[in-house]
């Protein structure tokens, strides 16, 4: 568990949590554009878009990262809590695609912020559940995943969980 700004985590693939059009926005979106510099927004843009969209609620996709250490940012798309279907599925969704894709690009290591947890209003307790759940699947368990908290209140909810 760790507590801190993400863009400087030390890890193979570092996980943004984006809106579907991948074109930056604020929050963690826009600490890792800001520290990726605009190599990341030219390598969001040619990511293939179906009516603006490029990444779907609860989907994931893997670019390079700029001037980050990290060698892919995965950008996914949490739920809006109040606004989209299901939340908790779609939640869950965006960190195992998260992983999935990790594991497919030969990843040891992988940074989480708590996404949706800011604008899209997530409840930090429920999200912290099905992020420490999702996570915990065996089939992720040769990943070395980490969670960078911003707050100590996504902090506390993640270290109830994960003493
Ligand atoms: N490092 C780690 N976590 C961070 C950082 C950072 N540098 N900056 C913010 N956070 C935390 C927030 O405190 C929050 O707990 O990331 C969590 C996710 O919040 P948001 O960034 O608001 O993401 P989300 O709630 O998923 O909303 C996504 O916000 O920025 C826009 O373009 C983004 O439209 C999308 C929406």
């Amino acid at each position: 568990m760790l507590k801190g700004d993400i863009t400087q985590a030390p890890v193979d693939a570092i996980v943004n949590a984006a809106n579907p059009s991948l074109l930056g926005g604020g929050g963690v979106d826009g600490a890792i554009h800001r520290a990726a510099g605009p190599q990341l927004l030219k390598a969001c843009q040619a990511v293939e878009a179906k009516n603006g969209i490029r990444c779907p609620t609860g989907q994931a996709r893997i670019t390079t990262a700029g001037k980050l250490k990290a060698r892919h940012v995965i950008h996914t798309v949490g739920p809006r809590y109040h606004i989209d279907p299901t939340p908790e599925q779609l939640l869950s969704l965006a960190y195992k695609n998260s992983l999935e894709l990790a594991q497919l690009y030969q990843c040891r290591s992988i940074a989480f912020p708590a996404i949706s947890c800011g604008v899209y209003g997530y409840p930090i307790n429920e999200a912290a559940e099905i992020a420490v759940s999702t996570c915990q699947h065996s089939s992720f368990k040769h990943l070395n995943i980490y969670f960078y908290l911003f707050q100590q209140t996504t902090f506390d909810a993640w270290e109830r969980l994960v003493p």
